[in-house]
């Protein structure tokens, strides 16, 4: 990076004066990006309304967008159109090192040792929604998944007022804020138009309660356990607690960031279950195996479900809900030869990348097993980005993927589901700005013969042994050991999973710094580090041989 002078990337021919293709663009983005990026290849400009916009594809490529820094690439341009729903001040609209402050204070309540409080209050939910259903009848999917992702995510990030106290009021002015997101909001945030004076009465609404509730939980003893009390609980470097409008702003964000993706991707996995019967017979005798009749939900049984984790990473592959994410260039960028000039934006496109055959066996095919410990296929990191990648890989994907499992869990062995229209009808939404299964979506249940009883999550299932930090000193290695296990800085996020599968090599703290309790893996203790390392979400451990 760096370097000056070199050629301009290949150039989609055609378009408008200063318009570009922008009438092609909106047609279908995803149709466009994609013959952009077939006929131009992995570096190739076109123009938007006078952006030029520099796509960038397959693994070498992203791996330009995923590594640049926030000074080389910067994120807030693209997401401007979200500062008065955030709030002024808040994530984009700061600057870099405050943002991403901000950023990893999401962490603690998005990382694996959350889940063992959020599961019971996913699972509870999943149980409420469906205590109406009955024996059979018919759902519209895509409305069924965002209510039920709406209620799990205000349960387990803004806490029982919110969900109990307040659902009502809470839903209008979700409903307000969302129609508040807009692409004229990209140049006129503030246009005194109906939809943005009722955001912007939203968002102060929603302030005023949130202010409310933490005077109110001030004064209590009980203190819940959602990401709303950890943003009390938050302190910056510099000490300072955040305000009202701070912890708004970033529960706010969260539930944007992580609403419609995961009700998209929710949808998609039953879709595609439901077209292919004999995976759908693989993740149920799954279920039944490690859940058995009883149906006791475990924050163990859900991390071991190899079926039907393979089946929302291929969902995600196939189906990915964000399929541009952009970044605007600060300074040039030189790949291969080529020129990304400051002021251009970048793209990065998951599902083009995501059908390349030379990163992907048969691309068209859903095929779950290619996530198998022996073909890996999510292996290369800049291959695989349903999430993103890099320092700015989605922070709740741990979180996105629990959920889904879960959600599932509970579902397929109440249920038995099957689609009213044809198998090819149900299809992407690429108009949606977070793409979903195109509406109407409809799917047909039906209670399943031997339904299991209702899913009990278990009490705080095995809480992690006490952090042998102390001990180290002890284990002092006298030679340099045969095994030890290094993270990669740069990947490292804090989702503490690696705390959770060998909690005596790694301990997380509240800052989501991870550190690296013991290097030395003794040859007992290689089983436990390979887990970590396996289920680090954004593989940032390696474990080196000498
Ligand atoms: C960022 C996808 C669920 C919180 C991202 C990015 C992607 C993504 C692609 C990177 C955006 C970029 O680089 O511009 C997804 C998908 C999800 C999901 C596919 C579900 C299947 C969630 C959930 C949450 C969440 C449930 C939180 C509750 C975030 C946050 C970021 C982010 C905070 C910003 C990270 C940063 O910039 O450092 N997500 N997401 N996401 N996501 Fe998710």
């Amino acid at each position: 990076a760096g370097r000056k002078g070199g050629a301009t990337p290949p150039t989609a021919r055609g378009g408008l004066p200063w318009f570009g293709h922008m009438l092609n663009f909106a047609r279908n983005p995803y149709h466009f990006v994609s013959a952009v990026a077939s006929e131009h290849g992995e570096i190739a400009a076109f123009t938007l309304m006078g952006q030029r916009i520099v796509l960038l594809t397959g693994d070498e490529a992203s791996e330009v967008f995923y590594r640049g820094s926030d000074e080389q690439l910067d994120q807030s341009a693209a997401y401007k159109l979200m500062t008065p729903i955030f709030g002024e001040g808040l994530v984009f609209d700061a600057p870099i090192a405050r943002k991403n402050e901000q950023l990893r204070m999401l962490m603690p309540s998005l990382r694996m040792e959350a889940m063992r409080d959020h599961s019971h209050k996913i699972v509870q939910e999943v149980e409420d929604i469906i205590a109406s259903w009955g024996e059979s009848g018919e759902i519209e999917l895509v409305e069924f998944m965002k209510q039920l992702t709406i209620n799990t995510a205000s349960h387990c990030l803004l806490g029982r007022e919110f969900r109990y106290e307040l659902s009502t009021e809470f839903a209008a002015i979700y409903h307000d804020l969302e129609e508040g997101v807009h692409p004229l909001a990209y140049h006129f945030p503030y246009l005194p138009i109906p939809k943005f004076r009722r955001r912007d009465r939203a968002r102060k609404r929603l302030q005023e309660l949130v202010g409310g509730i933490v005077r109110k939980r001030a004064a209590a003893t009980d203190k819940p356990s959602d990401m709303f009390q950890t943003l009390i609980d938050m302190r910056y470097e510099d000490g300072t607690p955040l305000d009202e409008n701070e912890i708004t702003g970033l529960l706010v964000g969260a539930i944007f960031a992580g609403h419609h993706t995961s009700s998209g991707t929710a949808a998609w996995v039953l879709l595609e279950l439901l077209r292919n019967p004999d995976i759908l017979g693989r993740t149920e005798a799954e279920l039944d195996r490690l859940l058995g009749a009883d149906g006791a939900v475990t924050f163990g049984s859900l991390r071991e479900m190899p079926v039907l984790e393979g089946v929302v990473k291929e969902v995600l592959r196939l189906h990915p809900p964000l399929i541009i994410l952009m970044r605007k260039v600060m300074e040039d960028i030189s790949f291969k030869g080529y020129t990304i000039k400051a002021g251009d934006m970048v793209w990065a496109c998951p599902p083009v990348t995501h059908r390349l055959s030379r990163l992907f066996s048969n691309p068209g095919r859903f095929d779950p097993d290619r996530f198998s410990p022996e073909r890996r296929e999510d292996r290369n990191l800049m291959a695989y980005q349903p999430f993103g990648g890099g320092k700015h890989k989605c922070s709740g994907n741990a979180f996105a993927l629990f959920q889904i499992k879960a959600i599932f869990a509970v579902l397929l062995r109440r249920y038995d589901f099957e689609l009213v229209d044809t198998p090819e009808s149900y299809v992407d939404n690429y108009s949606d700005m977070i793409v979903q299964p195109k509406s109407p979506c409809r799917v047909r249940y039906r209670r399943r013969a031997a339904a299991a009883a209702p899913a009990r999550p278990v009490e705080a299932a095995e809480p992690p042994p006490e952090c042998p930090a102390h001990r180290k000193a002890e284990a002092a290695p006298v030679a340099r050991p045969a095994i030890t296990v290094a993270v990669d800085r740069q990947l490292c996020q804090g989702h503490a999973m690696c705390m959770g599968e060998a909690p005596e090599h790694f301990r997380v703290g509240a800052d989501g710094t991870l550190r690296i309790l013991k290097e030395a893996v003794t040859e007992a203790e290689l089983e436990k580090v390979q887990s970590a390392v396996l289920y680090c979400p954004n593989a940032a451990l390696r474990i080196e041989r000498h």
